[in-house]
């Protein structure tokens, strides 16, 4: 299976807003309320990527794609708190595209990217079993900074990862 990763622009954002409403259903299943899950309609995943590319204009959108498909996107940039860290803003794989190396390689692509920030830091819902084995895999730790939001209704726990320590960079 060939994978190409590229920048992806807003002509994909109808595809990426599938993908997020099909990894909620899916892959978020055991993670998220079925109301809140429920709730968000085709229209309104399509407002949340439609934002995404005018919101913060420093971060990147990467794209996975399978034989011309988008099969799976990144977001990644600075931090909005703290320009030194990095942060990874989201990482969803169409559950079509699952455990085939791809949201790893996502991932890995952007922490190349983020290499020169000294630490990279990430939410995830803190029962999101799947995704915390990637994040650990590649070095993340849980910080023991936790948040529930309103809109998730679910924990969320804050990971990061110290690029002096696991990728040999002595950036300050
Ligand atoms: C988490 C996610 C990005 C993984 O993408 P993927 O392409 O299926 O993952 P990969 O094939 O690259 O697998 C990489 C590692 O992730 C972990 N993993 C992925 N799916 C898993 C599953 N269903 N159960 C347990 N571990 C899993 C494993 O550690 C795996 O490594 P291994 O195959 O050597 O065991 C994908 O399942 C997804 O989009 N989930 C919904 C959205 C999400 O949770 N995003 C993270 C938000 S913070």
């Amino acid at each position: 299976m060939a994978v190409t990763i590229k920048e992806i622009g807003n002509d994909q954002v109808e595809r990426m807003a599938q993908i997020f409403l099909d990894c909620l259903q899916i892959q978020y299943k055991d993670i998220l309320p079925s109301e809140i899950r429920e709730a968000f309609t085709f229209n309104r995943s399509l407002e949340l990527w439609q934002k995404s590319f005018t919101s913060d204009p420093t971060s990147k959108i990467i794209g996975a794609f399978v034989d011309g498909e988008l099969a799976g996107f990144t977001k990644f940039g600075p931090s909005s708190s703290d320009s030194k860290v990095g942060y990874l803003a989201s990482l969803y794989v169409s559950p079509d595209f699952g455990r085939r190396g791809i949201g790893r390689t996502l991932l890995e692509y952007a922490l190349t990217q983020l290499q020169s920030y000294k630490r990279v830091q990430l939410w995830v819902f803190a029962n999101n079993r799947p995704a915390i084995s990637l994040y650990e895999a590649l070095g993340f730790l849980a910080t023991g900074i936790q948040k529930t939001e309103k809109e998730w209704g679910t924990l969320q726990i804050l990971m990061e990862l110290d690029n002096s320590q696991s990728r040999g960079t002595n950036n300050s």
